[in-house]
């Protein structure tokens, strides 16, 4: 199909509620007409996470006025898009219902094709939207509930290489950030303390590294930054600040062993490609500077392209559902029928088995 495209996308699965209106040139190219995000923040950061009730109502009273607004600034009519995207899973099941419910009265309406999206395939997809990516590549999603090393070998065929068997790496953030006193979301806080701090101060666990397995664990970290913590309180903001420094540190040399293991693969199974490799990043996560400073350096040193998407596009967003959508719609891809039910769970590769532990807040991606 080389038609000229346009689908009208909704993101509700976690404290983002997001519309989106993208197009899908001739020529396969992407082009993003128009992509709001109200973000929920201010009404979680008060309980240090995002409380699913709240989030759900928060969709519920956003949503409408976001797709009216996302349509016009695309300058079009629900007449005019050819199919509508939602995003049914996994996340929060009342944001998913609310998003998907919407998507379905409004394909039910209008007449349109309806496209139930996995979230993770909307991060997935990103950057051939961005950067007209071909497959296969690899992928790796960090954010406050998925760590994951994401074989991409075309639309709808994922394989899940790692995964984390406890927290997530955002999470892990969080955490450290919440035993700190420092404010949610961790992250930012974590890594703009740490950038007066001392990163050799402390000697932390760097999980798993070494092991042939491509999966990750952070959950041990988060006790040995507790134990050194609790031995030199009450802390200064030097002591924070070093202790933030030295978690970066122990979470970047983590990655380099993980990851270029699963560069290394991937160049036994993928060596005779035509362009060099690629690795993409997603999720929030991929905001950390020195997270991308060791991604960018592993990637050169093993003769990857590295492909991080503008921020706003590695974070929740409606604009990669809309794609996901597309990218179906392109491929002939049948769509979905109006009887498809939301899904708190669902995991990219249907074939990889759940590890323990791990997805705990699968709710967020
Ligand atoms: O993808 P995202 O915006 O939302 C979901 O998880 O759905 O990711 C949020 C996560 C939070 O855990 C936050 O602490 C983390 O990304 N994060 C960061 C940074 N900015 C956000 N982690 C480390 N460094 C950052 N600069
Ligand atoms: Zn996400």
């Amino acid at each position: 199909m080389a038609n000229f495209l346009r689908i009208l996308g909704i993101e509700t699965s976690c404290d983002e509620t997001a519309a989106a209106v993208v197009a899908r040139h001739e020529d396969g190219r992407g082009e993003i007409l128009s992509d709001v995000v109200f973000s929920q923040l201010d009404e979680h950061s008060l309980y240090g996470g995002v409380v699913p009730e709240i989030a759900a109502r928060a969709h519920v009273e956003a949503l409408d006025g976001l797709i009216e607004e996302a349509l016009h600034r695309a300058n079009v009519s629900l007449d005019e898009v050819d199919a509508i995207a939602a995003t049914s899973g996994p996340g929060l099941i009342g944001g998913l219902i609310v998003g998907l419910m919407t998507a379905k009265a409004m394909a039910r309406a209008a007449g349109k094709p309806l496209f139930a999206i996995n979230h993770l395939e909307g991060h997935a997809l990103t950057a051939r939207l961005t950067d007209g990516l071909a497959f296969p590549y690899l992928m790796l999603l960090v954010s406050g509930g998925h760590t994951q090393l994401i074989l991409v070998r075309g639309v709808g065929e994922y394989e899940r290489w790692g995964t984390t068997i406890d927290d997530a790496l955002g999470e892990a953030f969080d955490k450290t950030a919440k035993l700190l006193g420092l404010p949610y979301p961790g992250g930012p806080a974590v890594e703009k303390a740490a950038l007066k701090g001392d990163p050799d101060r402390f000697s932390l666990p760097r999980p798993l590294v070494g092991e042939a397995r491509l999966d990750f664990s952070f959950s041990g970290l988060k006790t040995a930054v507790r134990q050194a913590a609790t031995e030199i309180a009450p802390l200064s903001e030097q002591d924070v600040a070093d202790i933030c420094a030295s978690f970066q540190k122990a979470i970047s040399r983590t990655l380099r062993d993980r990851i270029g293991r699963g560069l290394m693969r991937f160049k036994q199974e993928y060596g005779g490609l035509d362009v060099d490799p690629a690795l993409v990043v997603a999720g929030g996560v991929a905001a950390n500077q020195d997270i991308r400073r060791t991604l960018q350096a592993l990637c050169l040193e093993h003769g990857f392209r590295f492909i991080a998407p503008p921020l706003k596009l590695c974070t929740d967003n409606a604009a990669m559902i809309a794609w996901a959508g597309l990218e179906r719609l392109a491929d002939e891809q049948p769509a979905d029928g109006l009887d498809v039910a939301p899904r708190s769970r669902w995991p990219l590769d249907a074939q990889a088995q759940t590890l323990l532990g791990s997805g705990k807040r699968g709710a967020k991606a």
